[in-house]
């Protein structure tokens, strides 16, 4: 069983990672924390708590995090999924998000139980991550796993030439993250581009004839023909089944001052993990996935949802 936190920003393909993570029993949720990301925070936090109720899981809690980056006064947003962050996809109102700061949520579970029990799943901008560790120095390396969908290491980003979304918006916080000394499981766009949802695919989603089936139906129709590409599924399916990937070790730095560099990751491969360059591996940066198995598995564990 792994225990995990979900840090996320829904987001259309927020949606389809919480979807995948409620439909697999190997999981176990402590909680789902939110971020400004694809849109503000309150709609962010909103859009956990409507699909939590979809999938059935009002059982786990969400707390709503951060409302802005950590070094810019605004939080960086994009329309790529609509102005109300699920394409336009009407769910019931789910409950609202714990009183409890995201942040303060997750250094509270990390503090509680015992090291390296508890995996961070992050796939939004890593300010909530951030601020936990700024407070609480050390509180990462006590994280099992750190699996964050962000970067691009060895190919251009999607936001600028240079930079992915979730690492743009919020660079120091990546920078934060990728120095904290818990090495980082990095699902970039070097993997994620090639997790392409296949329009069949998306149709087969609506034919599952379940409420779940029927809204990421909805919501890939919509996400699909801006990005069709299902990034954020990446970590929770590594999670599921590892085999899926393929991952190299490298030492990764984020460009987090501001300029045309800002959010880009520096990538050089090691060759080992005791690396004799001197250089210390803190991120496997996953390069390679089996597109048809991601698809099947994701498919597979929206099936078992109401
Ligand atoms: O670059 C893709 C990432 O940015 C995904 O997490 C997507 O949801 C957006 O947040
Ligand atoms: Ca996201």
């Amino acid at each position: 069983m792994t225990r995990l936190i979900l840090d996320c920003d829904p987001g259309i393909d927020d949606a389809l990672a919480l979807l995948l993570a409620c439909g697999s029993p190997e999981l176990e949720l402590l909680g789902i924390t939110t971020v400004a990301g694809n849109r503000p925070a309150g709609i962010t936090a909103a859009n956990a708590c409507r699909l939590m109720g979809l999938a059935g899981r009002d059982d786990v809690p969400v707390f709503a995090g951060a409302v802005r980056p950590l070094a810019q006064a605004e939080a960086r947003c994009n329309l790529v999924h609509g102005e109300d962050g699920l394409g336009g996809v009407v769910l019931p109102a789910g409950r609202a998000p714990a009183a409890e700061h995201a942040s303060d949520f997750i250094a509270r579970m990390l503090l509680a139980e015992p090291a390296g029990s508890v995996t961070l799943v992050a796939v939004g901008p890593l300010t909530n991550l951030a601020l936990a560790e700024i407070k609480h120095p050390g509180l990462l390396r006590r994280a099992k796993a750190l699996v964050v969908m962000g970067g691009a290491a060895f190919r251009p980003g999607n936001i600028t030439p240079l930079a992915e979304f979730n690492f743009h918006a919020d660079p120091l916080a990546a920078s934060t993250v990728m120095e904290s000394g818990r090495q980082v499981h990095m699902f970039g766009l070097d993997v994620t581009s090639k997790a392409v949802m296949a329009a069949d695919w998306i149709e087969s989603l609506g034919m599952l004839d379940t409420r779940c089936g029927r809204a990421a139906h909805a919501m890939l129709r919509a996400y699909a023909l801006e990005d069709p590409l299902l990034h954020d599924a990446c970590p929770v399916a590594w999670l599921l089944e590892p085999s899926l990937f393929k991952g190299e070790a490298c030492t990764v730095e984020v460009d987090w001052l501001p300029g045309p560099n800002e959010g880009r990751s520096c990538a050089r491969r090691l060759r080992s993990d005791s690396s004799t360059d001197g250089e210390r591996v803190n991120a496997i940066v996953y390069t390679h996935v089996d597109g048809p198995r991601l698809l099947a598995l994701v498919r597979e564990r929206i099936a078992t949802l109401p």
